[in-house]
């Protein structure tokens, strides 16, 4: 493994620890924690928690007065805000499949949360997530106005110009043809918005300047746009035992996709613009080649040639 992988691996290690003991409270009724932690600890690649991760701690690394002891107490603040946005992403997986929605039964390598419990539960499994998922955001040890101001911004990449809104212009896509502006809008919202606030937020967390939390801003923009380009080929070219979730889906269900705007060889070209853009977004003046800016770099062009 190099350095930025293993970097990748420790965050993604201290995520996966936080997340495995939150919901045993014995005040959540059992079926319900049970639903919810079927859904949240099934995998997944844990990639909104660590940009977030990643992100607060570029932002400290390339800024004057670093020191590693800073890096630690940074880690430990931000870490509940990070499990929040898998929460909230996990919530937005869950209510996905419903059958009123992409009507999926396999997610993440086992059966979807309606299928192994019941429509109901996942319902109310997927509301729990994200309602909690603000609790445990609100509760960074950081200043308070850095707080408040990534929760808003929370809300507003969740809400209804958000991702919730892209999902509107999802199912409303379907057995139409969308214009590429339109899939475009349509892909910042329903993916774009989370990715970005993951990386915004962890610059304003780690009280970055105007520059790094706008280079960081746009990062996770371009990224966002790349990963659902990806995200939709792997639908054409992939495989249920590699994605963890059926192929094909979205030509069944006739859903407005960049392979189907572009063709795959296009599609796959403009999520490589997009990767690189994204990479290009982290000024190596301003940020430096090494740390945590480097590995998001990395990050971004590894996605764009990821199989799952
Ligand atoms: C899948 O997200 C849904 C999209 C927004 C494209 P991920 O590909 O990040 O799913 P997990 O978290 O790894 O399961
Ligand atoms: C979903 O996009 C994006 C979300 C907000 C969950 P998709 O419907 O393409 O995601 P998958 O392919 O089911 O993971
Ligand atoms: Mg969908
Ligand atoms: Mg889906
Ligand atoms: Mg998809």
């Amino acid at each position: 493994m190099n350095d930025f992988s293993e970097m990748r691996c420790a965050l993604k290690t201290l995520v996966e620890n936080a997340l495995e003991s939150s919901f045993r409270d014995d005040a959540i009724p059992s079926h319900l924690a049970e639903a919810m932690r079927y859904s949240l600890l099934a995998g997944g690649k844990r990639l909104r928690p660590v940009l977030n991760l990643a992100s607060a701690l570029a932002c400290a690394e390339s800024s004057p007065g670093f020191a590693e002891s800073d890096a630690e107490r940074l880690l430990k603040a931000v870490l509940p805000f990070a499990s929040g946005l898998e929460m909230i992403h996990t919530y937005s997986l869950i209510h996905d499949d419903l059958p009123a929605m992409d009507d999926d039964d396999l997610r993440r390598g086992r059966p979807t949360c309606h299928r192994a419990f019941d429509e109901g539960t996942a319902i109310l499994a997927g509301d729990a997530l994200l309602t909690d998922a603000f609790g445990f955001m609100a509760r960074a040890s950081l200043p308070a106005e850095r707080v408040l101001e990534a929760l808003a911004l929370a809300a507003d990449a969740a809400g209804a110009a958000g991702m919730a809104g892209g999902q509107m212009l999802d199912l409303d896509g379907e057995g139409g043809t969308l214009s590429e502006a339109e899939l475009t809008e349509l892909n910042a919202k329903k993916t774009g918005a989370l990715l970005r606030l993951a990386c915004e937020s962890g610059a304003v967390l780690s009280g970055a300047d105007p520059a790094r939390r706008a280079a960081l801003r746009r990062y996770g923009e371009e990224l966002g746009i790349a990963f659902q380009i990806t995200d939709d080929i792997l639908d054409v070219t992939g495989d249920a035992a590699t994605l963890g979730k059926n192929a094909g889906h979205d030509a069944q269900q006739a859903k407005a996709t960049w392979p189907s705007l572009l063709g795959l060889d296009q599609a796959r070209t403009r999520a490589l613009a997009h990767s690189r853009a994204a990479a290009e977004a982290l000024d190596s003046t301003m940020f430096g080649n090494s740390g945590h800016a480097g590995m998001l770099r990395r990050l971004a062009l590894e996605l764009a040639d990821r199989t799952f």
